[in-house]
């Protein structure tokens, strides 16, 4: 574990806040591989927490593991308080936590308004709590225009995802796992395959997202991107969570730099040359 915080516990956590959700030693078996072994972690309401490591290291099957795709091996994690460990995705999605995928998954014969809006119109706890909660009820509509305003996809409503470039598909992704207006998005490389000027624009979105009421955990291989979008940052290597920290702790830690940041140059990452990598330092 690097220097700058210990993790074997369930509170080691240096960030401050509310946890949102909160990771307690959770264990990732694919039959013999161990792709994630006893992480700790939690992500703070109204925060955007990163997740990075080398290809492989166990980043995804970390956010399968959270969000009902594979059922944990050990550990428990809870989120608003409550324990979730195992629940499926669609009863998480309705209490307001929500995924990203790295290939872009979306409804190919609807346009990409319809995406947003089936999408926003699926019923969520949060959403039923909001309409109680704020006197002027939103609809569907208003979420699904609201997630496409945010993405600066507005004008691609009418397209179909087909016709649309890599870059604006993901972006598309996006706006969907938002328009359900989640409590906690994670996001599984949401830049890998948008061009810098995309990148930078998507992460000055993504920073507002928790004055919207969305916290995030964002995993990307685009340093630039999670040093300048995230409050605090996990390192994982070997499914092992090896540092975590503020961005400025992580651009500077040993251990980081060996494991991750030293290997940026030679990163084969799943985005392809098209991909932008920061040095990170
Ligand atoms: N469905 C699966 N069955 C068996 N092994 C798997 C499966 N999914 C992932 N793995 C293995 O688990 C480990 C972690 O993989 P994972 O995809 O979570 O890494 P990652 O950090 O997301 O990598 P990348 O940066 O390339 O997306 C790897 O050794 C991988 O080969
Ligand atoms: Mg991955």
């Amino acid at each position: 574990m690097s220097t700058v915080s210990q993790v074997d516990g369930a509170s080691a956590t240096a960030t401050a806040g509310k946890p949102l959700l909160s990771v307690n030693g959770l264990t990732i078996r694919y039959g013999g591989v161990v792709a994630i072994d006893n992480v700790s972690f939690d992500v703070p309401e109204g925060k955007v927490v990163g997740l990075i490591g080398p290809n492989g290291a166990g980043k995804t099957s970390l956010i399968d593991g959270l969000t009902g795709a594979v059922r944990p091996a050990g550990g428990s994690v809870s989120f608003q308080g409550q324990d979730v460990t195992g629940w499926s995705a669609h009863k998480l999605a309705r209490r307001g936590l929500t995924r990203t995928f790295q290939s872009v998954e979306l409804f190919d014969d609807l346009s990409v308004g319809e995406n947003l809006l089936v999408a926003a119109e699926r019923p969520s706890l949060t959403r039923a709590l909001l309409q109680v909660l704020t006197p002027v009820q939103r609809s569907g509509q208003e979420d699904a225009d609201w997630a496409a305003d945010v993405t600066q996809i507005s004008h691609l409503r009418e397209r179909m995802p087909k016709e649309l470039p890599h870059g604006q598909r993901k972006l598309v992704g996006v706006a969907r796992a938002l328009a359900g207006r989640p409590a906690l998005l994670l996001l599984d490389e949401p830049a890998a395959g948008l061009d810098t000027d995309e990148t930078r624009e998507l992460g000055a979105q993504l920073r507002r997202l928790p004055e919207h009421g969305t916290s995030l955990l964002l995993v990307d291989h685009d340093m630039s991107l999670v040093l300048e979008v995230c409050d605090h940052i996990l390192v994982i290597d070997f499914g092992r969570l090896i540092a975590q920290g503020t961005p400025d702790q992580i651009r500077h830690d040993q251990v980081v730099i060996d494991a991750y940041l030293g290997r940026q140059g030679g990163h084969d990452g799943p985005g392809g040359p098209g991909q932008p990598t920061g040095s990170g330092a």
